[in-house]
């Protein structure tokens, strides 16, 4: 399978080419210009991209099976970050992968995705862009997944004692999950049919056990089902 990751500069984005890389995924880097990617990264395939340029996205996800998004607006005193590449640039991405034929999507959102009332809101009403992109990503007919994890943090360390608490959309609140944790859920995700068509809210802790991304969807599907 070949992936194309949007975003494979920023902090999520290349720990997910890392992961991707670990399970030996033929990837492609999609950034841009002035993009700074790890040493470790720097001989893999890279395609710039413009989340405004349709061509430039169709050239850079041509030929993959899936793309990961992990691509989002720094914050930062433009408030029309959000708007920009939350919302209508996850909404090129789509509709580019729908063009050159990549079937299988991964959008890296976050909790709380469709708040309105949220002091994170205040850099641009970012959650309400997300979810606006993640609304294009549902009604794709793409086979997609949107992962919303909880405040994003650098720690590397004793991760395989950390368990990933999984939940359905609008359940978490708040709670962090290390990026490294995220970019492995992500790759989880494309080797989870099952995962397909879910919006899956992602924290981690050290006092749940650990489960597969599998066998969280069936337990949580067991109790939608209830
Ligand atoms: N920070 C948190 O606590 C948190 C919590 C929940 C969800 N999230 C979401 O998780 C995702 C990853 O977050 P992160 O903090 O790991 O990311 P990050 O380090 O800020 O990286 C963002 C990536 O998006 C790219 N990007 C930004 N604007 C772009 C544009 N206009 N065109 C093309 N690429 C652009 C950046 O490219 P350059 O390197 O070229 O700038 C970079 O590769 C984001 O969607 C974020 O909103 C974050």
């Amino acid at each position: 399978m070949k992936i194309a990751i949007s975003g494979a500069s920023g902090k999520t984005g290349y720990r997910i080419a890392e992961e991707a890389l670990k399970v030996g995924l033929d990837i492609r880097l999609l950034v841009r210009t002035n993009s700074q990617i790890p040493d470790n990264l720097s001989n893999l395939e890279k395609a710039i991209i413009s989340l405004t340029d349709k061509t430039s996205l169709d050239k850079g996800i041509e030929g993959c099976d899936a793309l990961i998004i992990a691509t989002g607006a720094k914050p930062s005193i433009d408030l029309t970050g959000p708007a920009r590449v939350d919302a209508f640039g996850v909404q090129n991405q789509v509709e580019s992968a729908k063009r050159v034929g990549a079937k299988r999507l991964i959008l890296v959102s976050s909790l709380c995705a469709g708040r309105w009332f949220h002091p994170l809101n205040l850099f641009g009403l970012i959650l309400v862009w997300k979810r606006i992109g993640e609304k294009h990503l549902e009604t794709s007919n793409l086979d997609w997944t949107v992962i919303r994890p909880g405040g994003l943090n650098e720690r590397e360390d004793d991760l395989a004692n950390e368990a990933v608490l999984f939940t359905g959309p609008d359940i978490q609140e708040e709670a962090y999950i290390p990026r490294r944790l995220l970019a492995k859920c992500c790759i989880e995700a494309l080797n989870t049919p099952s995962s397909i068509g879910k919006i899956l809210e992602i924290t981690s802790n050290t006092e749940n056990s650990t489960l597969t991304m599998k066998e969280a969807i069936k337990r949580l599907t067991v109790k939608e089902a209830n």
